[in-house]
């Protein structure tokens, strides 16, 4: 494949738009983000993560993460959760839904997900995982993935096996994260063990994931590891460019950062979305506040303006600031 092309990303034999995913974050991937990552080219897009047992007994905080939109077509949703009834269950809800793509975490190493034995707890004992993986199997005709991270430590690496059982139990992609668990966000994400993932699952599609921030590093994950496609998380939020830019790229192109005036554009349209899909003020503040800061980074005086704008407690207010900052006529 030549230096800076995309592959296609076919699952199920079916292509995506593209080879580009946005990443599964609680908190950060709901419906605005999402539809902002599509329109920009992500090929695929994956839930905040929604816990099986609290779909399954239909707490208003698990089934709110469902909302979707028609405009952001086929969604991933993502769940946790480590008990065979509560993920059969959970998928058996979600397909009666219409939900046509689940996503099962193994790969989140935060202590509320180890305590429940969820997330990348998990990859601590992976004789269990078939039969979970089977669970969910029976239950979800759509497309089924799994994400991990490369074991729970740096001497414990397991994900080419789980890969292989997802394999095995009829799962259709598998996205690895280049981190152990006991790594949480330290050091670099390792492109060689996401390399041995791929190489252990020739069968299936895997999106690499880990420290992906400019298109240059999508290429170079891509030719380092093999994958066939990329998954962005972070360097996304605020910055639905990095999808565009990539595609622009990829058909060579030379995309040009995106000026204040289109930065603004952008952040208004996030904002009606978050109006729109978001009921609790108190969590549309907080989403308010996330994106008028992100939409700010990297402009010149953009310490300052969220120095002042985020000591707002009053969003007019701080939307007003947020207007002026990216209303001002200097070069981005
Ligand atoms: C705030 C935040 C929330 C996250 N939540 C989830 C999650 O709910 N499920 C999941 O599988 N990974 C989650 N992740 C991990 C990301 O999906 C991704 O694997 C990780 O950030 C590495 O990719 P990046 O370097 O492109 O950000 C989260 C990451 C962050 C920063």
């Amino acid at each position: 494949m030549p230096p800076s092309s995309l592959p296609t990303l076919r699952v199920r034999g079916e292509p995506l738009s593209s080879a580009l995913a946005f990443a599964p974050m609680s908190g950060i991937s709901n419906l605005p983000a999402r539809l902002l990552a599509r329109e920009a080219g992500a090929g695929l897009v994956f839930s905040e993560t929604i816990s099986a047992r609290a779909l399954v007994e239909a707490r208003p905080s698990a089934v709110r993460k469902l909302r979707s939109h028609p405009q952001e077509g086929r969604l991933a949703v993502q769940l946790f959760g480590g008990e065979a009834r509560f993920l059969g269950e959970a998928a058996q809800l979600l397909a009666a839904r219409g939900v046509e793509w689940l996503d099962w975490n193994l790969g989140c190493p935060v202590k509320k997900f180890l305590r429940a034995g969820a997330g990348a707890a998990l990859l601590e004992e992976p004789a269990k995982l078939p039969a979970l993986m089977a669970a969910l199997r029976r239950h979800m005709p759509g497309a089924l993935s799994v994400k991990l991270r490369l074991g729970p430590d740096a001497s414990h690496f397991v994900a080419d096996e789980v890969a292989r059982m997802a394999a095995a139990e009829g799962f259709d992609l598998v996205s690895v994260h280049g981190r152990t668990r006991s790594q949480q966000y330290r050091g670099r994400a390792d492109r060689s063990g996401i390399a041995r993932v791929v190489a252990a699952v020739p069968e299936l599609p895997v999106l690499a994931n880990g420290d992906i921030a400019t298109p240059e590093d999508v290429f170079s994950m891509l030719a380092d590891t093999g994958a066939a496609g990329v998954m962005i998380g972070r360097a996304a939020v605020g910055n639905p460019w990095l999808f565009a830019h990539t595609l622009a790229q990829a058909r060579g192109e030379r995309p040009q950062a995106p000026a204040r005036q289109v930065r603004l554009a952008t952040l208004e349209r996030h904002i009606d979305w978050i109006r729109q899909s978001i009921d609790d003020p108190e969590a549309q503040t907080i989403q308010l506040r996330r994106y008028v800061a992100a939409y700010s980074k990297g402009l010149p005086g953009s310490n300052r303006f969220r120095e002042h704008a985020l000591r707002e407690t009053d969003p007019a207010r701080m939307l007003s600031l947020a207007h002026t900052f990216f209303s001002e006529p200097k070069a981005a």
